[in-house]
């Protein structure tokens, strides 16, 4: 018997994450092969976005799609988030050559509240939240907040691409395979403050730091290349990264519905005190998924290095929640 079709939500459709994420949830990349998924899609009222929304739904149609069981288009968040059990926030200005991510916090602020709200009004109680629009820590912080009725924990960031971007780095300098990477994680805030971690990773079980030996290449070559890799993306292309980011919604997104089988991935979520970390502070921790929750890996070492950098990216995080207090 087929399964019943679930909601999935994803804001800023029309941009330019939305049109290489959308195919990949509508072919089954995101929630599995036998499961059928209702795309709720919203954009801007604004004329010209609304247009670019339908384009983008008529080439969904023309995919013909065998899980797509149905597609709506809005430009209200009360709408488009009703009975949702997945809500992926894609939607807010990216920035432009030269910026932080965390200047955007006063131009994107303000979305995440009003999306919060809704998200509390209308969504399924269940929902599982993905906030992919920068600055993505404290937007999701924000949206929680503003989410009382619903469970904290349903609110996470993406920190995956960072993830990502970091097994790939590593694989490189080994000269293994990235799929055989166990182990690794990414601490803090979605910032050039992040910290990359692999002191306890393996490649095909070996210890990728003894592989590695090499604490220079890590301090001065890795952990900048990892951070700054956002900005090295806009410089390159004019514009920031799209699909390695739809790629990295995927990831974090199947792996949280469908189980990580053991395996480390990061995932952007509010804290429950681990690590020193203060409680509700949305943090990029090392976590295991199973049966639709995550579950934070407890009881690793943190040495002195790894403290200040864990240290300097939740003073980053703690100040920009100061600085939307006000707004909440
Ligand atoms: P884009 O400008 O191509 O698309 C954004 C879309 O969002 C636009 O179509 C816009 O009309 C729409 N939008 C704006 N406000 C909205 C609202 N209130 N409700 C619904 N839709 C709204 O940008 P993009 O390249 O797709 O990037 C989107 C966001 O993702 C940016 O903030 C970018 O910085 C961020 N991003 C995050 C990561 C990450 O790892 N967390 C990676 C890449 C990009
Ligand atoms: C990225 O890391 O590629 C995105 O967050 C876009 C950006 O502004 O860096």
């Amino acid at each position: 018997m087929s399964k019943k079709p679930v909601r999935v939500a994803v804001t800023g459709a029309a941009g330019q994450i939305g049109y290489a994420l959308l195919f990949r949830i509508a072919s089954g990349e995101m929630l599995g092969k036998d499961q059928p998924v209702i795309l709720q899609l919203l954009e801007i009222p604004d004329e010209k976005a609304q247009n670019a929304l339908k384009g983008v739904i008529m080439e969904l149609e023309d995919c013909a799609f065998p899980l797509l069981a149905g597609i709506e288009a809005h430009s209200d968040p009360m709408t488009a988030f009703k009975d949702t059990d997945y809500a992926l926030l894609v939607g807010s200005r990216p920035r432009g050559p030269g910026m932080e991510r965390a200047e955007l916090l006063a131009v994107n602020g303000a979305i995440f509240i009003g999306q919060g709200k809704a998200l509390n009004a209308v969504a399924s109680r269940n929902v599982k939240v993905l906030v992919v629009g920068n600055p993505a820590n404290t937007n999701a912080y924000i949206a929680m907040k503003s989410a009382p009725d619903l469970p904290a924990k349903n609110f996470t960031a993406m920190l995956r691409l960072d993830h990502n971007r970091a097994a790939s780095q590593l694989a490189a300098k080994t000269g293994m395979a990235v799929s055989d990477i166990e182990k690794l994680t990414v601490w803090g805030n979605h910032s050039p403050t992040m910290y990359a971690d692999y002191r306890f990773a393996t490649i095909g079980g070996e210890s990728v730091k003894g592989l590695i030996n090499d604490e220079t290449w890590n301090r001065e070559t890795f952990l900048p290349t990892v951070g700054k890799r956002g900005a090295a993306i806009i410089a390159a292309r004019g514009l920031s990264s799209a699909a390695s980011a739809a790629n990295a919604a995927i990831d974090h997104m199947r792996d949280w519905a469908l189980g990580s089988n053991g395996k480390w991935v990061t995932m952007g979520i509010p804290s429950d005190g681990s690590y020193g970390i203060p409680k509700d502070v949305m943090f990029g921790f090392p976590v295991t998924t199973e049966n639709g929750e995550y579950k934070i890996v407890q009881g690793l070492d943190i040495d002195a290095f790894s403290q200040e950098c864990i240290n300097k990216t939740l003073k980053e995080l703690t100040d920009e929640q100061a600085g939307v207090a006000h707004l909440l």
